[in-house]
């Protein structure tokens, strides 16, 4: 008999089904057994009775939690179940059987302790969810641009020179010299957007963050854009179609998730759905100040600012036109205030913080190298970049979306290491 998924059974009601999975949870009552059972599309129920199948009771009693096992019976309905549906146990055929009590407690246990056994704590609790969630986010990315023609490219990860700043660059040896991992894929999808017209990617960042935070990890997903023949104002419209896009497509698609995870689906959706704010960044500066907040204009803000913009505003704000003394290199300055640039950093709701950053390039060459040698970069390195604005040099933006900075926002986690499979942070190479 062909096997099903725990995501199908709501289609085999009344049918004799065979489950592929594990062995969740159990517990008894006097003698009737429950079994949660789980294959990693969904947890369902299995139920026998001692009278009626004492050898198969016998065995379901002993197995231990996490036992891999094929497992077959009758579905029936179960409205009280989150599976919708009930099994009739009739029998097991064991695959493994754990050698010693499964690490992972279906209760409160401390991080590093979870941290330590990430491998096997991704197979409970809500981090099954919050993967799922990942997915669909993932996919849904690469969905808005592909349907847009968008097309897809990559960026190397191994590279001769920094993005965003040297402070965050990891350096490794290169056959003798010096090489880098990529912060951001940004200046070769410049490249390839003047080959191809509007390129998208997905791929891995790194950034020596040397402190330990909510929201870093020193190795992230960014999903980046960049578009030829596009400025500022339409870059902004982009973003903000695409954050819209993926909340939806995410909330449509894995609803139930983001219930078990006690999200309010609704609420996701209510933020998005209106035009997001906009606030210059000196206007940022000054409402904070009202607010209490002790900064001045120059200042990056933190999380008690941000989180203050996000409940001010209660959905995502893009903060425009930063002083150039905050920003990296390539950035365009704004025609009508050059101590400004065309950049916008959006920040999400609820405390989350900047889930993308984002501008327009400059495109001459001559600010290019000003702008390089005023951030003491050494222009050898960059100076195939620089041959961008000497062959057909176009107006041109795009942005950096921190992938686990959205899913960790939509799923509403408090902490963005549960929203990849295997976090990296200072202090944490294992597993
Ligand atoms: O704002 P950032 O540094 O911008 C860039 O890298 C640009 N080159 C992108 C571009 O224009 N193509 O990073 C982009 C986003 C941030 O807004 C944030 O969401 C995320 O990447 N990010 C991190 N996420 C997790 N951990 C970290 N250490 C992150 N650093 C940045
Ligand atoms: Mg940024």
């Amino acid at each position: 008999m062909t096997a099903i998924t725990i995501s199908e059974a709501r289609d085999h009601l009344g049918e004799t089904i065979t489950l592929q999975g594990w062995l969740y949870n159990k517990r008894s009552s006097g003698k009737i057994l429950f079994l949660q059972l789980r294959d990693g599309t969904g947890v369902l129920q299995a139920v026998l009775s001692e009278p009626d199948n004492p050898s198969l009771f016998a065995l379901a009693s002993r197995l231990p939690r996490e036992t891999s096992l094929v497992a077959r019976g009758d579905l029936r309905e179960d409205r009280r179940a989150p599976s919708g549906c009930e099994m009739q146990l009739a029998e097991i055929a064991v695959i493994q059987e754990p050698t010693s009590d499964f690490p992972i407690e279906l209760k409160e246990q401390t991080p590093s302790y979870l941290l330590d056994h990430r491998h096997l704590w991704i197979r409970t609790g809500r981090q099954v969810p919050i993967l799922h969630v990942r997915d669909a986010a993932f996919r849904a990315f690469r969905a808005f641009f592909h349907e847009r023609g968008f097309v897809a490219t990559e960026a190397p990860i191994l590279t001769g020179a920094s993005v965003e700043g040297t402070t965050t660059l990891f350096e490794l040896d290169y056959f003798g010299d010096k090489a880098y991992l990529s912060q951001s894929g940004q200046l070769y999808l410049e490249a390839t957007a003047m080959a191809l017209g509007r390129v998208y990617w997905i791929g891995p960042a790194f950034r020596a963050e040397k402190s330990k935070t909510r929201k870093h990890v020193t190795e992230f997903w960014i999903a980046e854009a960049e578009m030829a023949f596009y400025d500022h104002a339409m870059n902004l419209r982009l973003q903000e179609d695409l954050v819209r896009y993926l909340v939806e497509t995410v909330v449509a698609e894995r609803r139930e998730d983001l219930v078990a995870l006690e999200r309010d689906p609704e609420a996701l959706l209510r933020a998005v759905r209106e035009p997001f704010a906009r606030i210059d960044y000196g206007d940022a500066i000054d409402l904070l100040k009202g607010k209490g907040h002790e900064l001045t204009f120059g200042d990056d803000f933190g999380a008690p600012e941000e989180e203050a913009l996000g409940a001010h505003f209660g959905r995502p704000v893009f903060i425009e036109r930063f002083p150039v003394t905050m920003k990296p290199f390539y950035m365009k300055r704004d025609p009508k205030d050059p101590t400004r640039v065309l950049a916008a950093d959006l920040i999400a709701p609820d405390g989350y913080g900047e889930i993308i950053g984002g501008s327009q390039r400059v495109d001459t060459e001559g600010e290019l190298i000003a702008q390089l040698d005023e951030n003491k970069l050494p222009r050898a390195a960059y100076e195939w970049y620089i041959d961008l604005r000497r062959f057909g040099a176009v107006p041109h933006s795009g942005f950096g979306m921190g992938l686990e900075r959205v899913i960790t926002w939509i799923c509403g986690v408090p902490h963005i290491r549960e929203v990849i499979p295997f976090p990296r942070q200072i202090h944490r190479l294992y597993p």
